[in-house]
């Protein structure tokens, strides 16, 4: 078996797609995870990470210049050997440089199909626009938010009587399955 390729996740909040990752690591899996950061010091999704003994850094970034926080958590990430970045919930805009540092390494998963509804509120917007169709996309990490290319989609369908919370966590099912695959088929190509 070749060595699994070290992969650095950053996370702002619950961590279930963190989760996803974490418990996606069997055997036959190519990437390990190394590290975990978060901007927020208490994000619960820590935990997750925590309980499965993988190392985390947590700090807030209030206060600090975007560009010097990215060093810092770039500091880390190499720290641990980093060789590829996955963004699950991290919800703050990258500095370029930091952007470039990890280009080709770094993906990112939203709740759309891109490249409709970059941003926040996805789901009430394809509600609002009456669409049939909702779902998730994997993509390189660019220096504009949600842009850069894609790797993997999966759709859901938008049901009469939907509620942004009731599509939600169907398109969440469909993110816990596609990021690990697509972490893994990314690490696969480094
Ligand atoms: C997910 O919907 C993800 O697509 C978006 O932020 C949310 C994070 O959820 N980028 P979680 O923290 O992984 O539970």
């Amino acid at each position: 078996m070749a060595e699994k390729t070290r992969v650095g996740v950053l996370i702002s909040g619950r961590g279930s797609n963190l989760k996803a990752l974490i418990d996606a690591q069997r055997d036959d899996c190519p990437y390990a995870i190394a590290l975990v950061a978060s901007n927020v010091e208490d994000a619960p999704g820590l935990d997750f990470a925590r309980a499965a003994g993988i190392a985390t850094f947590a700090k807030s970034h209030k206060g600090m210049k975007r560009e010097e926080f990215d060093a810092i958590i770039d500091t880390e990430l190499r720290a641990h050997s980093v060789e590829a970045v996955a963004l699950a919930g991290y919800m703050r805009l990258l500095s370029p440089g930091f952007v470039e540092g990890w280009a080709g390494r770094m993906i990112n998963i939203h709740p759309s199909l891109l490249p409709l509804y970059k941003g926040l509120d996805t789901h009430e917007r394809a509600i609002e626009a009456r669409d049939s169709k909702h779902g998730c996309s994997v993509h390189l990490v660019t220096a504009e938010l949600d842009d850069g290319p894609i790797l993997a989609q999966a759709e859901v369908p938008i049901l009469p009587g939907d509620t942004p919370d009731t599509l939600a966590a169907r398109v969440l099912v469909e993110e816990h399955r596609l990021y690990p695959l697509a972490l893994a088929e990314l690490v696969r190509t480094l």
